[in-house]
């Protein structure tokens, strides 16, 4: 079966809503996605969207982009940090106006409060930026997008897995998916494709990240040759759950929380002086992990505490629900009565498919483009979050870009390629069956358990040149095994076994552009730390990195950062 639409939109998170229903407003819109729309990742976000309303205290679009362009230690394109921060008010506001339910102040206006990075006076002291719906955010916004999009032209396909995106002379033509209902192939045409499929943190052992974000359309631009930009920073949360890596809001300290040694001592003072515990995240990050390896992590082990104990009970109920839910659940500590035990998780993807401001995708550092063809979200590299992100500026990303991008891609409507070729639908056909009658190899589950847990021991939070070239040596075997998956599950409808096998092929691709970027860049900046390099080396890193893979072989090309106003510095906070 073949479907035409005037934009066809991957993933149903907050960047593909938003995304849709711009697009909506100027033609037939499909949303296609391998989840149920509002089980999308973007539902898990917890803490905020950042905006300086200036609600609760004074706050400025400069010192908005100022963090910004500071958290990302400066690899970031001012440019579109200023789209984003810009943009950022509007955004709340118009939000607000769709439905969201933001928690409020006493004189009922959208309450804000302190996140790691937001600062006043340029680094002078934390800031209250961060809007929040108590503790879950991401799902006020998930249904309040969901709900507009019902009210436009916009026709959801749930559970459909794209297999191949359709590039034809430079022009992308749409894209093939797998029904999970019936095991049918069909195929979507569409003169602009937008790809907004979110992150990848499942390369990585623990994780914040929903078992879905696999970076399955980043998997599938990598092997046709397309680049990859940044791809060696992937941020670490502070404070995951310990042993599961699901995510206990930043918000948390916000709202007072501290993180505590196992000698009973807040820490973050002698890592960051001025904002401690309301660092960014790398540099968090980094210090709990130095704890732990110095010794002083609880009892001698691998976690530290997030103490909640000295912030109001009602403050606790109020605005952190979730996080006193589910640390009952998993953890069985009340956050009121006894600290949650933590480590750092795999969190967010800077790097992904290079883009320029209005979602396009870029086929070169030059800015050539694919026509047709856009990426807004976290799969996207813009670049406005640099070396590492600040809390709370994703799901302004989402929205901001998500929005451009549907805009800009709506423009194509009448621009209608040449239609599927014929071929697609077969070569994608061939490649299920291949699959599905390969015998006696590898379970994808065993595939993806041995690259989370090289990735999480070789290229997390610490990296250095042997461990990265033992993991480049060791995904080239693991390469292998992926090459020899198979499944024992024949049937058509709802086959997981399949789907996770697709999956894993692409974790490995990820991996593979994670490693080698990381391997190549010989400093530390931002979230990618080099203990062999533990300089930032602005004379010759001063630059985005764009990966890509022809004929076998990994090539790397490299691209300016855009600098207007804020020029490098040292980052003390
Ligand atoms: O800590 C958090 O609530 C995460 C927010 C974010 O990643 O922006």
């Amino acid at each position: 079966m073949v479907h035409r639409f005037d934009t066809l939109v991957i993933g149903s998170g907050l960047a593909g809503l938003s995304a849709a229903i711009e697009a909506s407003l100027q033609g037939t819109v499909a949303v296609i996605a391998k989840l149920y729309p509002t089980r999308c990742h973007s539902s898990a976000a917890q803490g905020g969207i950042a905006a300086a309303l200036g609600n609760e205290e004074p706050d400025s679009i400069e010192w908005h982009v100022y963090d910004t362009v500071k958290g990302g230690d400066y690899l970031t394109d001012q440019d579109a940090a200023g789209t984003l921060c810009e943009d950022a008010i509007k955004t709340v506001i118009r939000l607000e106006h769709l439905g969201v339910p933001f928690s409020r102040t006493p004189q009922g206006k959208i309450a804000q409060r302190r996140f790691g990075g937001h600062t006043r006076d340029f680094g002078a002291a934390p800031v209250r930026r961060a809007c929040y719906s108590a503790d879950r955010t991401g799902l006020a916004m998930v249904n309040t997008l969901y709900e507009q999009c019902e009210k436009q032209p916009v026709m959801f396909f749930p559970e459909y897995h794209v297999l191949d995106l359709v590039i034809e002379d430079g022009r992308c033509l749409g894209a093939v998916a797998l029904e999970l209902k019936t095991g049918e192939i069909c195929a979507f045409e569409a003169g602009a494709t937008i790809i907004a499929t979110g992150g990848y943190g499942r390369v990585f052992k623990t994780t914040s990240n929903a078992m879905a974000s696999t970076g399955d359309l980043l998997g599938i631009l990598y092997s046709k040759g397309m680049p990859l930009e940044d791809m060696e920073f992937f941020q670490f949360h502070p404070t995951g759950l310990l042993g599961l890596g699901i995510l206990v809001t930043e918000g948390a300290r916000g709202e007072g929380g501290v993180l505590v040694n196992g000698n009973g001592e807040t820490f973050m003072q002698r890592y960051a002086p001025r904002i401690k515990d309301l660092a960014p995240r790398d540099m968090v990050s980094r210090a709990i992990i130095t704890e732990i390896k110095e010794g002083r992590g609880i009892g001698g082990n691998d976690y530290v505490y997030l103490d909640l104990r000295n912030v109001p009970k009602k403050t606790l109920e109020t605005r952190l629900p979730e996080i006193m839910t589910f640390s009952n659940i998993y953890m069985g500590v009340d956050p009121s009565e006894k600290p949650i035990p933590v480590a750092p998780t795999a969190h967010y993807a800077m790097g992904g498919i290079p883009t320029d401001r209005d979602g396009r995708v870029l086929i070169t550092e030059s800015g050539a483009v694919v026509d047709g063809l856009f990426a807004a979200g976290e799969c996207a590299c813009v670049s406005v979050h640099g070396a590492n992100r600040l809390g709370c500026n994703s799901l302004l990303d989402t929205v901001v870009f998500g929005r451009r991008a549907g805009m800009k891609a709506a423009e194509q409507k009448d621009k209608s390629g040449p239609g599927m070729p014929p071929g697609a639908m077969e070569r994608a056909r061939e490649a299920v069956s291949a699959l599905l009658n390969n015998k006696g190899g590898v379970r994808a589950g065993a595939v993806k358990k041995e690259l989370q847990e090289l990735m999480m021991d070789k290229c997390s939070v610490f990296r250095a040149d042997a461990g990265l070239k033992a993991a480049a040596e060791e995904i080239e075997t693991i390469r292998q095994k992926a090459g020899n998956i198979s499944i024992d599950d024949k049937g058509k409808q709802f086959n997981t076994e399949l789907l996770e096998a697709i999956e894993a092929i692409h974790l490995v691709n990820l991996g593979e552009a994670i490693v080698h970027s990381a391997l190549q860049r010989t400093e530390s900046r931002g979230a990618h730390c080099r203990q062999d390099y533990p300089e930032r080396d602005d004379e010759n890193w001063l630059k985005h990195t764009f990966i890509r893979k022809k004929d076998g072989e990994i090539r790397f090309s490299f691209k300016p950062v855009c600098i207007t106003k804020f020029k490098p510095e040292k980052r003390q906070y």
